[in-house]
């Protein structure tokens, strides 16, 4: 299958690049910054885009490429793409110059196109375009033109026909770039000429082939399932591949939300008609240990360690009744594999510690088929599987549930206030019909008392605090800036429906600088 590499530099939007490339049909991969030609030959790229990044090409221990690397790109006439510090670190590399630039561009900018033709074929005269920079290129190596520029960045976009070289200042990835597809297209399709060979439909019955090629024919997996979007699929997609000899075990943490696990037996055992479908209630045993835990770190510690006990405990316990059980399976998704392992040295790792990691002495072998998906494309497979839209659609939840929206120690009767906050406020939102277009929405428990009156009573209760992020990317989110009147029915619905709390506050803050979730 035609690939594209994308050779990440650090920029935050690497994985949006990929995404685009992809939704064009064509399979896209990320790959270091650092890595060897002959590790590169290897995957075979069409194309190659460089992705932006927060370094300036000139600074000492700023990401480059091999020296070899554009050499061996030419020679093979492989079309290479930079953008942003890619765009600087093609020229600086054949030896033009990069200087620091006084005013830093950022944000909507107009474009002016110089020349409409190969990577901005079809653009007007002026588009708008998303720009994020400090340095600019100020003398370019022979041969290349210059394709457009903006009222203070004389060269903003070039090419090399010869060399095979193209390159933007801006980021087309982001939909702040009104033509940012089209030239991204323009790149894939008119200059790469690759195939659009990745598609869904295929990619089932593919895997579906090579997990009977892995899986024998009496062997046995078992499977983690939250009842989440990646788990759920990959539950499904090993269902319709192996049957009963899937074992699927779910964990109840005491940590979940309102008949979350009521909800999460009936689709797996009654809709879904799952045999081996093991429920495994262990409420007392997190709730016992998590008594008087105040630090987040703390909490997170235990309910992780607590959980591969569990599962580890209850694997063994099917062993012994199943010895042909020879593999785990898990819903990793293509951003936790590149993010925990970090495609380079320069990106960060950020959502690392999200994922749990099971003991190598459980002598499994791993089978991961979601390893190459993004999250919209799990949830399109999750469709086409006949995965129900509720669990599709359903907002991320963290593996530490609502511990992490509890602040201070968890208790039973904080849970069951949380609980039922969570349930008007989602009751709501879904009433409005604004849930699909919410990153996240949920409640969290105050351990403050405030006061405030009843009727003739004076009353001395919680607090609630009400998130509702709106995000593309996970790693950006701006607060939802929902109805008042929605707003004012949700908070006056919890005061009056939920013992124990009387003053609700809505959450204004964006990430950066805070997070979504409050531990
Ligand atoms: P933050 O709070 O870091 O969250 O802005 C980003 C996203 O990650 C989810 N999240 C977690 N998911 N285990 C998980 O599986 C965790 O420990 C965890 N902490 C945060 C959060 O809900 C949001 O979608």
């Amino acid at each position: 299958m035609d690939k594209i590499c994308i050779i990440d530099m650090g920029s935050q939007y690497t994985h949006l690049i990929a995404r685009r490339i992809r939704e064009h049909g064509v399979y896209s991969e990320i790959l270091p910054n650092d890595i060897s030609i002959d590790e590169l030959k290897q995957h075979k790229p069409r194309g190659i885009v460089l992705s932006g990044g927060p370094s300036s090409v000139y600074e000492e221990n700023s990401p480059q490429l091999r020296e070899e690397f554009l050499n061996y790109t030419i020679n093979e006439k492989i079309p290479v793409l930079g953008i942003c510090y890619g765009f600087h670190l093609i020229i600086h590399q054949l030896g033009g110059k990069i200087k620091p630039f006084t005013h830093k561009e950022y944000g909507k900018t107009k474009l002016d196109i110089l020349q409409s033709k190969r990577l901005l074929d079809s653009l007007e005269k002026e588009e708008i375009v998303w720009m994020s920079h400090g340095d600019q290129v100020e003398i370019m190596p022979e041969g290349f033109e210059i394709l457009a520029k903006t009222s203070t960045c004389p060269i903003a976009a070039y090419a090399n026909d010869n060399l095979s070289l193209y390159g933007v200042q801006f980021h087309p990835e982001v939909i702040h770039t009104e033509k940012g597809t089209t030239i991204l297209e323009n790149f894939v399709e008119k200059i790469v000429h690759a195939k659009k060979e990745w598609k869904l439909e295929n990619w089932i019955e593919k895997t579906i082939e090579m997990i009977k090629i892995e899986v024998g024919p009496s062997d046995r997996v078992i499977l983690g399932l939250s009842g989440g979007v990646d788990s759920s699929v990959v539950a499904v997609l090993l269902q319709k591949t192996i049957g009963n000899r899937l074992h699927s075990i779910f964990v109840n943490n005491g940590l979940l939300r309102k008949n979350e696990e009521i909800e999460v037996q009936e689709t797996f055992q009654q809709v879904l008609k799952f045999e081996n479908f093991h429920y495994v209630d262990a409420e007392d045993l997190f709730l016992e240990r998590l008594k008087n835990i105040e630090d987040p770190e703390e909490k997170r510690r235990i309910i992780g360690h607590s959980f591969i006990e569990v599962f580890e405990n209850k694997t063994i316990e099917l062993e012994k009744a199943h010895p042909d059980i020879k593999y785990l399976a898990q819903g990793t998704i293509y951003p936790d594999r590149v993010e925990t392992s970090a495609t380079s040295n320069v990106s960060a790792k950020i959502k690392s510690h999200h994922n749990l990691t099971l003991p190598d002495d459980m002598k499994l072998k791993i089978i991961e088929p979601l390893k190459d998906l993004y999250k919209d494309e799990v949830r399109k497979i999750g469709l086409q599987l006949g995965l129900p839209e509720n669990i599709i659609k359903r907002h991320p939840f963290p593996g530490p549930g609502l511990a992490v929206r509890i602040i201070g120690p968890i208790e039973k009767d904080k849970l069951s206030i949380l609980r039922n906050a969570d349930e008007i406020l989602i009751e709501e939102i879904n009433k409005a019909g604004v849930y699909d277009s919410l990153w996240q929405a949920f409640c969290v428990f105050l351990p403050l008392k405030t006061v405030g009156i009843m009727g003739d009573f004076r009353t001395y209760e919680y607090i609630c605090s009400i998130r509702v992020v709106e995000s593309l990317d996970v790693m950006t989110a701006n607060f939802a800036k929902l109805d008042w009147d929605l707003l004012e029915k949700i908070g006056t619905r919890i005061i009056n429906e939920v013992k124990g709390i009387n003053r609700v506050v809505y959450d204004i803050s964006n990430k950066p600088p805070s997070t979504i979730e409050y531990e």
